[in-house]
């Protein structure tokens, strides 16, 4: 499950990756190599502070390098549902977080050559059921003066019932972007180090002490300031993973005999259907995404897959699949997004989550708050992506209504399994099956002929979890760890893989 961006990319920097090169101290550590990670870090060195980046895998393993890369300031829904939570003032400083966010990406891919298109951005309805939603998105972004307009009409192949359109939004290739941020970072003397993943930090008078962990890399580093940029925090600190809900996504690339959609396209009724085009060398692939659910929660998350594909190729006949990938990301149970202290008290440690994927343009938004906010610089816009703030009570009973499922999904899963005990049938359909009795859980499966057991206990606070058969991976259904068929950690709040053997 290789995206388009991450398939045969030839990096234009390389990063290194080996435990000598991780030293002893750094001003600043920033965990994590997204587009959040890397700009901050570019931003922070540009202002004189020496940055080490520590990234768990590699550049742009997760989120970022797995999007559908779209720059837009209209996002499906998102003003409409943050305006009626949070009012408009709140939804203006968004907007304006997120301007601040567009511009500073398209300069600096206009100053280092990274390649854009302009392309206008629609949030559509696919049926009469969708119309309403995407009139008070029409409604919301006119409010906030976003000078969209209502297209009743539009030539797509797809049905169309009416959407709003705002002109010459961007999209891109986001690894080139990445590419570029590494190198000026490294340029203006700060360190990437991939392979090391951020362990546990702890605090004290002489600052962090924070363990690091990897295939080469087992040290400590001492840092006076660290941000984590790890999509979900990595600490439990400040309880980020029972503010946000993981949701987890799907797209396919095709080649398409004739024409491709040109304008960014996403659906504001269920099921989503978000479009783009990419040019790529050789022919120009179409990108469509969509098949969302909560991480670890979906029973076969390959049906609504195969659904979007036979959508696909019923709409632009002839359509084949050149990639298919996953990625997920982080839904903030008050609408707007995390950036701050991960305590309120706290200016050591700093979070950014919760970009609802609209983190192209929030992600970008996260660095500078973050940065201007290190920096004695603080945006005015940065109200609405405060880590701590009374807006959340807005979005209390949805966290009740969250952690409450939770709490289900935690009782499911130490019980369900009972049902298996003595039961190893590994279908080639459904390969990953956890069984066995409360106290001696085991989860197997057997992914291209090689047989894993694993324990099912997750090693953040012990959801059981489960198989998903799109991807070939264990998800945690409580706050949305993954791990490959042998128990490696891929992502998520944990910070451990699965212990091997079950
Ligand atoms: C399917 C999909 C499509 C999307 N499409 C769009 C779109 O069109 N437009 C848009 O604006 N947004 C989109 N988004 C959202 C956007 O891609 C994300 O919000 C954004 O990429 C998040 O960037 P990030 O840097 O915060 O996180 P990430 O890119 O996930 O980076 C986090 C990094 O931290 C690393 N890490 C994790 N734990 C540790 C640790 N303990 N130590 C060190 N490193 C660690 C990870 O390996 C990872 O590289 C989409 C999201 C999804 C899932
Ligand atoms: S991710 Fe929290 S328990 Fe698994």
């Amino acid at each position: 499950m290789t995206s388009l961006w991450l398939a045969d990319r030839i990096a234009t920097s390389p990063a290194s990756d080996t435990a000598e090169d991780l030293p002893g101290f750094a001003d600043v550590v920033v965990a994590g190599a997204g587009i959040t990670g890397l700009m901050t870090a570019v931003l922070l060195a540009r202002a004189g502070r020496e940055v080490l980046v520590l990234e768990a895998r590699t550049v742009g393993a997760c989120a970022t390098g797995n999007t559908t890369a779209k720059i837009s300031l209209l996002q499906a829904t998102q003003l409409s549902t943050i305006s009626t939570k949070q009012g408009k003032q709140l939804a203006a400083a968004y907007l304006e977080g997120n301007r601040a966010g567009q511009d500073w990406m398209l300069s600096f891919c206009a100053s280092t050559g990274v390649a854009v298109q302009r392309e206008d951005a629609y949030s559509f309805a696919q049926s009469e059921g969708g119309v309403a939603a995407a009139r008070a998105e029409y409604e919301a972004c006119r409010a906030v003066d976003l000078p969209v307009t209502w297209e009743a009409q539009a030539e797509v192949p797809f049905p169309y019932h009416g959407g709003v359109r705002l002109a010459e939004q961007a999209q891109f290739d986001p690894m080139p972007f990445l590419d570029a941020l590494r190198a000026e970072l490294l340029d203006s003397g700060g360190q990437l180090v991939e392979h090391a993943r951020v362990q546990r930090v702890s605090s004290g008078r002489d600052g962090l002490r924070i363990s690091v962990d990897g295939a080469r890399v087992h040290a400590d580093v001492k840092a006076t300031q660290l941000v984590l940029a790890t999509g979900i925090p990595v600490l439990d600190r400040g309880g980020y993973f029972a503010r946000v809900k993981p949701r987890r996504s799907y797209c396919m690339a095709f080649e398409v005999p004739g024409e491709i959609t040109r304008p960014m396209m996403i659906s504001t009724d269920s099921p989503t259907r978000s479009l783009r085009y990419a040019p790529v060398t050789g022919a120009e692939r179409l990108l469509v995404g969509g098949a969302g659910h909560t991480v670890g929660r979906a029973k076969h998350p390959g049906v609504a897959l195969a659904e979007l594909e036979s959508w696909t190729i019923r709409h632009f006949p002839g359509a084949t699949r050149t990639h298919l990938w996953s990625a997920q990301d982080y839904a903030p149970i008050d609408e707007l997004p995390y950036v701050g202290p991960i305590l309120p008290d706290s200016d050591t440690i700093y979070v950014a989550t919760g970009f609802n994927k609209w983190g192209m343009t929030n992600g970008a938004a996260a660095a500078l708050a973050l940065s201007g906010r290190m920096l004695g610089e603080r945006p005015k816009w940065d109200r609405a992506f405060a880590s701590w703030s009374t807006r959340e009570l807005r979005g209390l009973s949805t966290a009740m209504a969250a952690n409450l499922e939770v709490g289900f999904n935690l009782a499911k899963g130490w019980i369900a399994p009972t049902a298996h005990i003595g039961s190893h049938g590994l279908g080639h359909d459904a390969p990953g099956v956890v069984s066995g009795p409360p106290w001696r859980l085991q989860a197997q499966c057997r992914v291209d002929g090689v047989e894993h057991r694993v324990s099912p206990v997750c090693p953040h606070l012990g959801g059981i979890v489960n198989w998903n058969d799109a991807d070939k991976a264990w998800e945690c259904p409580l706050h949305g760890s993954r791990f490959a068929p042998d128990g490696t950690l891929l992502e998520g709040p944990a910070t451990r893989g699965l212990t091997r053997g079950g």
